[in-house]
């Protein structure tokens, strides 16, 4: 390997990715027509660098998870030392490392009083199967075993387990294994797609929350468990909901007793300018869901917060919660997430996002889109953003085809990492991103959009 040269090394990756290497979300037969992904080789703070030594500006924070940047040596060191100290110990029969306690103590006090527990996994999919036992198993404890529908919402995302998959509410993952029964789906607030043009976004927030009083109608109160919500859809295409929705959905919860569950893999640590995003909206949920930025993506961690309500059911149970896994609190994670939850502490990266990066992303993506013939929409809180690009202004008439990829790959062409779904432009930096950078990355989404609607106009 030392003496291959760059392109002999990416070309060797490259063929040995095409052989090998079965991405997560890929068409493998492009994958093999293209003959291998390109190769990350490094990273510093909102860049990373290929294996053919280019400049990539990152606008996705790695998969929305990179919430202090590449580069952090204090994390990297902080792993280190726990990895010399205990690599690996569990936390299943009355033993518990550090790390584990500590981490579970630090977010206790980050969540709002009402949360004083903390169960440990390594994913997103991976928590939101263990919110999914623990909901149903806690109405079984209440004298309810009735209880098990659990309502998400279409386009929502909380993982690739199939437990997970069913919850969400993608039907190409439906259809691939994903489908499990007592999961329900009711519609999304997303307004750009679903308003009715003589209603006002208030009237559609209240129209999209009451769906969800209509789902437990049909299904009968006493069957319902929980409601599952991210309280912004991330990878269903970023659909913020309107100020009327969420108190609505509250209401309705509170009302019928159901519990609410949500869903803060994105959007906790920092992305919104808070710790969790709840807050923001003013949900008061039972469990909360995190992962990604809990170890700004630089260690495989995520935990439910178990509310008062669900955790005390358990303790006065006095019987065995039948479920974890072995990397449950796994001590080299959690030393890397204290260390992260400090940092972001002690660099004032929630102020920089609320104050600094937030308002300057967001006035950039307005001055740049706003009145672009071909962005029906711009969508900006804190550091995410999304574009919804259309043929048509007037009519919201979309591109023919798959032409949030073409875009996307215009991006990537220039350089710039941006997500696509269905026909919405995504992004969501690292939290640490400069005023400067974010003029670079605006400019070079404009150029690569329009790049892309030359071709989308040409089809
Ligand atoms: C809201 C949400 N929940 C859950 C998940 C699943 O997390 P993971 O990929 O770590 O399993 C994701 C991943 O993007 C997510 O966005």
């Amino acid at each position: 390997m030392a003496s291959m040269t760059l392109s002999n090394q990416t070309s060797y990756w490259r063929n040995a990715d095409a052989e090998h290497f079965m991405h997560p979300f890929s068409n493998y037969s492009e994958a093999r027509a293209e003959g291998g992904a390109r190769i990350i080789t490094g990273a510093k703070g909102s860049w990373l660098t290929d294996s053919e030594g280019n400049r990539v500006l990152d606008g996705m924070a790695g998969l929305w998870c990179v919430n202090l940047g590449y580069g952090q040596e204090e994390l990297a060191e902080a792993g280190y030392e726990q990895l010399k100290k205990l690599a690996y110990y569990n936390a299943f029969f009355k033993t518990a490392t550090p790390p584990a306690v500590e981490l579970a103590e630090r977010l206790s006090k980050l969540a709002p009083p009402s949360f004083n527990k903390v169960f440990f996994g390594s994913s997103g999919s991976e928590s939101n199967d263990t919110v999914i036992r623990m909901v149903r198993t806690f109405w079984q404890l209440n004298g309810e075993p009735e209880r098990k529908v659990i309502i998400g919402r279409n386009y929502g995302y909380h993982g690739s387990t199939v437990a997970a998959a069913a919850m969400g509410g993608m039907g190409g993952m439906h259809a691939q294994g994903g489908n499990l029964p007592d999961f329900e789906h009711i519609m999304c607030p997303y307004s750009f797609e679903l308003k009715h043009p003589d209603e006002s976004s208030s009237e559609f927030g209240l129209r999209a929350a009451n769906a969800l009083e209509e789902k437990i109608q049909e299904i009968g109160p006493h069957k319902v468990a929980a409601f599952m919500a991210e309280p912004i859809q991330g990878a269903g295409g970023l659909i913020f909901p309107p100020d009327s929705y969420w108190p609505r959905i509250q209401e309705i919860c509170d009302r019928h007793g159901i519990l609410l569950c949500a869903d803060e893999v994105i959007s906790g640590f920092g992305r919104l300018g808070e710790w969790f995003a709840h807050s923001k909206f003013g949900i008061r949920p039972d469990t909360i869901t995190l992962a990604k930025g809990i170890t700004s993506g630089y260690q495989p961690l995520s935990a439910v917060l178990v509310g008062d309500r669900i955790a005390n059911t358990f303790e006065n149970a006095n019987e065995e919660f039948v479920h974890g896994y072995t990397y449950s609190g796994h001590p080299v994670a959690c030393a890397v997430a204290l260390k992260n939850l400090e940092v972001i502490e002690r660099d004032g990266v929630l102020d920089h996002v609320k104050t600094i990066a937030g308002p300057h992303l967001k006035k950039r993506l307005i001055e740049t889109f706003q009145d672009h013939p071909h962005i029906g929409e711009v969508r900006c809180d804190g550091m995410l953003a999304a574009l919804e690009l259309v043929k048509h202004k007037e009519t919201g008439e979309r591109f023919a085809g798959d032409f949030g990829t073409v875009t996307r790959d215009e991006c990537f062409k220039r350089n710039l990492i941006m997500r696509a779904v269905r026909h919405t432009m995504i992004l969501s930096p690292v939290l640490t991103i400069t005023t400067g950078e974010i003029d670079e990355l605006v400019e070079r989404a404009r150029t690569a959009i329009n790049a892309a609607v030359e071709i989308g106009l040409n089809y």
